[in-house]
């Protein structure tokens, strides 16, 4: 088994560099005032405070998790907003009536799931009909980088998306599970993130720790790491180092 490639850290600091994509997914709830909104797996719980303070006081924001330490986290965040709840739950049972949720979002979920269709099931259970959902996914499998070391890149695009993420493929596969559920109005929108040193790489991809866990899994031998390293290093010495990751938001209704 690999590590989880998140902790809470992970998810503050990647939260920060999204934030134009996190305010862009938050749009189409602006035009309700009242009911409830759900953020499944909320991690930390950064977008559901962002979006009580966002939709105001009379709309309720119920984010759930199946991490209990992520749950805590974000009840230690909530300070004294009243329209604020968080709860421990598995995404495929959510104890709420169906056509209940008024809108319904979910970020970097769906790639951790084993059986995405049928968590978007109950997500289509809830959301009461006409209403929007908008998943936003990480597209592991166009990571690029802008090296000559294509073998060793393709390599570690290879582990994370077979091994490292249980659904590497989900951003590419959104469509058809929200098609599949019965979810209309699909659309899609591309938010493209550079990152231009080899620090930011580590921080927002944990690039040279996937790398070396891809290596410890026999994806990549010792020699193709260190020769990968050394030169994303050099690129990074000389101004050059680029990489490029996009990020899938769907947005749909009931
Ligand atoms: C990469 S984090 C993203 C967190 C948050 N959406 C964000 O963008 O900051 C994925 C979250 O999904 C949660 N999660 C994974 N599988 C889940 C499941 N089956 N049911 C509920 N939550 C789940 C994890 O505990 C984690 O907090």
């Amino acid at each position: 088994m690999s590590t989880k490639h998140y902790n809470i850290k992970y998810l503050e600091n990647t939260g920060q560099f999204l934030k134009n994509l996190k305010e862009f997914s938050y749009k189409p709830f602006t035009t309700y005032h009242q009911g409830l909104i759900v953020d499944v797996g909320c991690g930390t719980g950064m977008d559901v405070i962002n979006m009580a303070n966002l939709l105001g006081e009379q709309i309720n924001v119920l984010g759930i998790d199946h991490d209990p330490v992520m749950i805590q986290k974000a009840n230690s965040s909530k300070g004294d907003l009243k329209n604020v709840e968080f709860s421990v739950s598995e995404v495929n049972s959510i104890a709420l009536a169906d056509e209940s949720v008024t809108g319904l979002r979910a970020e970097r979920l769906i790639q951790h799931l084993k059986d995405p269709e049928q968590a978007v099931a109950e997500m289509y259970r809830v959301l009461k009909k006409d209403h929007p959902l908008v998943i936003v996914e990480t597209d592991w499998a166009g990571l690029t980088i802008y090296n000559e070391h294509t073998d060793a890149a393709k390599k570690l695009t290879d582990y994370l998306t077979e091994i490292k993420i249980n659904n590497g493929y989900a951003s590419r596969k959104l469509t058809s599970y929200l098609r599949g559920a019965g979810f209309n109005d699909i659309r899609i929108s591309i938010f493209s993130f550079v990152l231009k040193s080899l620090s930011e790489a580590n921080e927002y991809l944990w690039l040279e720790h996937i790398l070396n866990e891809a290596t410890d899994k026999g994806y990549l031998s010792k020699a193709e790491n260190e020769e990968f390293v050394n030169s994303l290093k050099t690129s990074d010495e000389n101004g050059y180092f680029a990489c490029c990751l996009n990020m899938v938001i769907a947005n749909c209704i009931k």
